[in-house]
């Protein structure tokens, strides 16, 4: 089997920051370090209202990170003006809604074929890969390959849902896996995420056809517990000292 791409989302380490308005956990430390420990590339997805990451952890990422950096934009103009004055390796075009806890869904690609298609095309005078995060079906497979997108992101939020409650995923699976099928043999590269853990991801990934993941909530979410106890016997060494 081919080495799949693992994309670390950090978002979810600026979430924290954020919570207190602090300097620290530094998403550009976090990215440092996931560079280090192995990333195929970074994932910051800059939202409208910038409830994690900000406009100057981009700038910062961008010029200190030596691995792709994966943007993932709502497809407005303010965020077009944004990616080509940055210019990541890579942009993913996501749905955003202002109110949702996170992105509950692909896009709607034939409700917003003309956007796309108009910032697809100045995406790709600036030599951006590009990739549209969708549902797995086909109908939205072939309009983003007609749109000119390089590669489909599925959106496994339902595929996950299902699997962490324990419920029959076959109808669920067997999606994913017939939309990535279909969008390789089109010539799409194929990625895959949204809430994949070690159980999902797993699941997924005997998925041949895809190709790349990009994980970030649960990433963050497990490295509390990787990290506590080293955390905690430091502190009290410090305040021994
Ligand atoms: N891929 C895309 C396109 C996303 O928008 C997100 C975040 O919603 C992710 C991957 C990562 O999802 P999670 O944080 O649940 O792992």
């Amino acid at each position: 089997m081919k080495i799949k791409k693992l994309g670390v989302n950090i978002d979810h380490v600026a979430t924290i920051r954020n919570a207190r308005d602090e300097i620290y956990p530094s998403p550009v430390k976090a990215a440092l370090l996931a560079q280090k420990s192995g990333a195929d590339s970074i994932t910051i997805h800059l939202r409208e209202d910038r409830r994690h990451i900000r406009d100057n952890d981009l700038k910062i990422i961008k010029n200190k990170l030596r691995i792709p950096i994966n943007l993932e934009m709502a497809p407005t103009n303010e965020m077009l003006k944004i990616a080509t004055k940055f210019k990541p390796s890579f942009v993913c075009i996501v749905p955003e809604k202002r109110k949702e806890v996170t992105t509950e869904g692909g896009l709607n690609v034939k409700k917003q074929k003309k956007t796309l298609y108009k910032i697809i095309k100045v995406l790709k005078k600036n030599k951006i890969r590009i990739s549209l995060f969708i549902e797995p079906n086909i109908s939205d497979i072939k309009l983003s390959y007609n749109l000119g997108a390089d590669c489909i992101e599925l959106h496994t939020g339902e595929f996950c849902n299902i699997f962490n409650k324990g419920k029959k995923t076959y109808n669920s699976f067997s999606k994913l896996k017939r939309s990535a099928n279909f969008a390789k043999r089109l010539g799409l590269e194929v990625h895959a995420g949204h809430g994949l853990t070690y159980k999902s991801a797993y699941k997924i990934s005997r998925i041949n056809d895809i190709s790349e993941f990009n994980i970030g909530h649960f990433i963050v979410a497990e490295s509390i517990f990787v990290g506590l106890k080293k955390t905690i016997k430091k502190f009290k060494k410090i305040i021994n000292k």
